[in-house]
């Protein structure tokens, strides 16, 4: 089975999967990591041996021009499963459909609740004292899509939004790698393309 993940950060995500695909644990092969810019996820799997791709919107008249060739680059590699880990830009309903239901995407939250770019942020705002991650299929609306798997981490006294994230990062990586292992050994559904 092939993947293909997209980034637009440090990667920390990225790494788990890419060192679990390595290890067998999930039985398939990150063959390309996509980014909307430069960031140390494309270095990470460069260092795995996976192929790399930046689409930046920057460099298209208008964000439907940038969503196709995004879309384009994806399809290259002929994915049956593509995978957001920490890509900070939101899809087009056309990506979506060219991808799903073999889209998936992991939130530093639990969803319903705080969706959006600052998942950690509005959670730490809003004074809950048990936040945590989903992994869900990803839908044209903003986190929406069927939750796949949750876990729960604690909020403490002291956390700032750096704090809690990484509290939350460190349980997401193997809530992430667990599910989209599971997803491989039962044959993730493939896009319809
Ligand atoms: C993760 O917490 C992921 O859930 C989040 O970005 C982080 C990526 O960290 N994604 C989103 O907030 C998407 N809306 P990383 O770059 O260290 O893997």
């Amino acid at each position: 089975m092939r993947i293909v993940a997209l980034v637009s950060g440090s990667g920390t995500t990225l790494q788990a999967l890419l060192d679990a695909a390595g290890s067998g644990r999930i039985e398939a092969e990150i063959v390309a990591v996509g980014a909307d810019k430069p960031c140390e996820g494309l270095d990470r799997a460069e260092a795995a041996g996976a192929r790399t791709f930046v689409v930046e919107p920057g460099d298209h008249p208008d964000r439907p021009a940038w969503n196709r060739a995004l879309q384009a680059a994806v399809t290259a590699h002929r994915p049956d499963l593509v995978l957001l880990a920490g890509f900070m830009r939101i899809l087009d309903a056309e990506f979506v459909a060219a991808f799903a239901p073999a889209l998936v995407n992991t939130h530093p939250a639990l969803l319903p609740s705080f969706p959006g770019a600052h998942g950690v942020r509005d959670a730490l705002e809003h004074g809950v004292k048990i936040t945590g991650a989903t992994v869900h299929r990803v839908v044209p609306e903003v986190d929406a899509g069927q939750i796949l798997a949750q876990v729960a981490v604690p909020v403490l006294d002291d956390d700032d939004e750096t704090s809690l994230h990484e509290r939350i990062k460190a349980a997401e990586r193997e809530l992430y790698v667990e599910t989209v292992a599971e997803l491989v050994a039962a044959g993730a559904p493939r896009p319809e393309r």
